[in-house]
């Protein structure tokens, strides 16, 4: 689609954008006459998600009640404890950068938009802290980070429960001998993001959060280097730092920025701009790549005018808008024939969300700002961006070429065989007895649907024709992973309180 667009190009490209508008657009029109969705049932489920990911002991108030407790011992190996935080997706690692990631987005997600949440503000902010309380473990010890616990290799040869996990959980640090900027670098922008989600809520835990942010990010800019090289056999190839750490140092600065408005990190991130690489990769954000949401965060402030100096971080993310619209730009972002975004390299859904919540927190900026953004004849005003982030989040609960939602549990047809080890094996209150690492194959390669709604998954979705299996093996596909719905839930409640 993308590349007939562009050859098109020079001839009346107003009208060709259009044109390409009116497509993914229309869906959403004749919508309006099916019924609309019900974004708070989804804003719901999306957040329980998160209860069925708990690592460590669960609480007296833990919803998801097939799940139990497990991994009591992380950390125990190295002597702290690292109980507690997320499995990252449908395996039982505890993967310290993704879950940096998740927790960063989880709480830009509550600061934008939890006024919309209603009654689900709570259960996101618990979400949070979820995830906060564990990084706050992982961070006891000055010059050290925790990342991971969890041997993904000796993980991934089984097909277990969380609760009978009997795999090496090694346990993986990054120190000054064996820096980790990407990792420290998000962990600090996730400490500092979440401390404004508890600034009002808890003072003293906000303070806590914020001091260890900085201390952190001071930690990953002093010792630079990638993880991936420190730890290369942990790191790589699962949640392998592929772009470099330059990103998530300006990341963790920009929050820390935000957090704590000390003129050190206004200071850092001009300084740094250039040699940091800020005007690279405008189109990406994810686990990996944090440009388009470094530019999208700082550019709050240059629309709020209260920072004309930081004006080059909103041309990038005017560029960003520019090359979501459908034909116009060169980094184009491409998109399915059914109207999903997608990007090659698996797991598809991440990207969507990730970039359909810049698309609405940059709306919502410009509309406060009274401002729109120019592309070439083509002028992207708050509206229209609200309209694509909008189709983006009704395409994954059911509007889509198969008429099916992406997220388990919400509407009529939905994902049944998800790549997930909990939902898919019988949970401990059907099966009290221990299912040994080989035991778990013939759950993986049942044609039966998993036996546990994991209510609130969002997989990784259809490829690129729209098409989608449904089937266990094909986990690009099939498997949900936290930084899916951290994104989404931010999205949710904001569309649940327009309708
Ligand atoms: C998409 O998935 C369908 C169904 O699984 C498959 O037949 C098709 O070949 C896939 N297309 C691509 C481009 O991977």
């Amino acid at each position: 689609m993308a590349r007939r667009a562009l050859s098109l190009s020079g001839t009346f490209p107003a009208l060709r954008v259009l044109l390409l508008l009116l497509t993914l657009l229309l869906p959403c029109l004749r919508q309006a006459t099916a019924g609309r969705h019900n974004y708070f049932d989804a804003l719901h489920k999306s957040i329980l998600f998160f209860e069925g990911q708990r690592s460590g002991k669960l609480p007296p108030d833990q919803r998801v009640r097939w799940r139990r407790d497990s991994a009591l011992h992380d950390g125990s190996s190295a002597g702290v404890d690292l109980t507690g935080g997320y499995y990252d997706a449908g395996d039982n690692v505890k993967f310290g950068f993704p879950m940096a990631f998740t927790t960063t987005l989880l709480s830009w997600s509550v600061i934008d938009f939890g006024r919309k949440m209603g009654p689900e503000l709570r259960n996101a902010v618990k979400a949070v802290r979820w995830a906060t309380d564990y990084l706050l473990k992982a961070t006891a010890v000055e010059g050290v980070v925790y990342v991971q616990v969890g041997d993904p290799y000796s993980d991934h040869n089984c097909w277990e429960r969380p609760e009978d996990m009997d795999t090496l959980r090694t346990v993986y640090r990054i120190d000054r001998d064996h820096p980790g900027s990407d990792v420290a670098g998000e962990t600090a922008a996730a400490l500092a993001a979440a401390s404004i989600v508890f600034r009002s809520r808890d003072p003293a835990y906000s303070r806590l959060l914020l001091q260890r942010a900085i201390s952190v990010f001071e930690f990953a800019d002093r010792y630079r280097g990638a993880y991936s090289s420190s730890l290369r056999r942990a790191a790589c190839p699962f949640y392998c730092d592929v772009n470099g750490y330059q990103d998530e140092l300006l990341w963790g600065a920009a929050w820390l920025h935000k957090a704590s408005r000390r003129r050190e990190y206004r200071e850092y991130i001009m300084r740094n701009e250039i040699s940091l690489h800020a005007g690279d990769t405008i189109n990406e954000f994810g686990w990996d790549n944090k440009h388009a949401g470094i530019n999208v965060l700082i550019s709050k402030e240059v629309l709020m005018g209260r920072a004309g100096y930081f004006r080059s971080f909103k041309n990038n993310a005017d560029a960003f808008i520019c090359s979501v619209l459908p034909g116009i730009s060169r980094t184009q972002v491409q998109y399915s024939p059914g109207g999903l975004i997608f990007k090659a390299g698996g797991s598809n859904m991440q990207h969507v969300t990730s970039l359909s919540f810049l698309l609405l927190a940059y709306s919502n900026y410009l509309s406060r700002a009274r401002k729109v953004v120019s592309c070439g004849g083509v002028t992207a005003s708050p509206a229209l961006l609200r309209h694509l982030a909008k189709r983006q989040v009704d395409y994954i609960l059911g509007d889509n070429p198969l008429g099916m939602s992406y997220m388990v549990g919400y509407g009529a047809r939905y994902p049944l065989r998800i790549h997930h080890r909990a939902s898919s094996l019988p949970s401990v209150h059907a099966h009290p007895t221990h299912i040994g690492c080989k035991a778990g194959s013939k759950y993986f390669l049942s044609p039966n649907p998993n036996p546990n709604l994991l209510v609130g998954a969002v997989v990784g979705g259809p490829n690129v024709t729209d098409a989608f299996p449904d089937s266990r093996p094909f986990f690009q596909e099939s498997e949900p992973t936290t930084y899916i719905n951290a994104p989404l839930i931010g999205l949710l409640g904001y569309f649940s309180a327009q309708a």
